[in-house]
């Protein structure tokens, strides 16, 4: 399915999530895209903060698919791999995958992706989708030890207007498996948690396990040590920490 984008560009705002959801109140239709050079709020998963200093990508998809409000999930995951094929394109570094939300460069965090979704009368509105990229800047060593930017992986800067029309034409070509899960294929190649030994934590979860697949709906499935295999059906509040890696969480 075509989508067709209108991008707004911005020099700095709170947050690019807000002002996309803002649109999304009003009835923009999906395809509205807001960047912005530098936010004053930028929000990460989990209600952190995400350091949004210029030379990161800060951009907001605002998206209107036909899902449940229960299939967000899938959204958020899935969202990661055109973002990581997009890198990949630009670049020619190989980006990993954590489970949910992490694209990785060798084991590092180089960008994190906020979906959002917003609910009218039961039903799924609209959903924004957040990507924040540590393209050529790196937030501070003490908020993200294990984040590192592209431009230093690559050791040059990298074009943000390129990685952004580049992302958005790999949304526009995968938004139909994004949707119905096909993409989860693409997620576990890249995948850098499946067959780790991880900890998951969370309000109402402490687990410790073997992470032996993705769902079609986003899920991860854990194999606990007493062989039991759970299933983490939702990534809010949820921290995962792979273990025998250096300082990720
Ligand atoms: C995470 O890894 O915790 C997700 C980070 C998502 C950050 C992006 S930056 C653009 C958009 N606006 C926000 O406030 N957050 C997302």
């Amino acid at each position: 399915m075509r989508l067709a984008f209108r991008v707004i560009r911005e020099q700095s705002v709170g947050s690019t999530n807000d002002s996309a959801k803002q649109g999304g109140m009003q009835g923009e239709p999906e395809g509205l895209v807001v960047i912005s050079r530098t936010q004053t709020g930028g929000r990460g998963r989990s209600g952190n903060m995400w350091s949004s200093p210029p030379g990161g990508l800060y951009m907001s998809i605002l998206l209107r698919p036909a899902l449940r409000p229960n299939e967000v999930l899938r959204m958020s995951v899935f969202s990661c791999v055109p973002v990581g094929l997009a890198i990949e394109k630009l670049t020619g570094l190989r980006t990993g995958l954590k489970w949910p939300n992490d694209i990785e460069i060798d084991g590092r965090k180089a960008g994190g992706i906020l979906v959002e979704g917003v609910t009218r009368g039961g039903k799924l509105d609209f959903t924004v989708v957040g990507i924040g990229i540590n393209a050529n800047a790196e937030p501070p060593e003490d908020e993200a030890p294990n984040a590192v930017s592209i431009g230093r992986m690559l050791g040059k800067k990298v074009d943000l207007d390129e990685l952004a029309d580049i992302i958005l034409k790999e949304f526009e070509t995968f938004y139909d498996d994004l949707k119905n899960g096909t993409l989860r294929k693409e997620f576990i190649t890249r995948s850098s948690v499946l067959g780790r030994a991880i900890e998951v934590t969370g309000k109402d979860i402490e687990l410790t396990g073997i992470a032996t697949d993705i769902g079609e709906d986003g899920s991860l499935l854990i194999r606990g040590e007493d062989g039991q295999v759970i299933e983490v059906l939702s990534a809010t509040g949820i921290s995962l920490m792979i273990l025998g890696r250096r300082g990720s969480a």
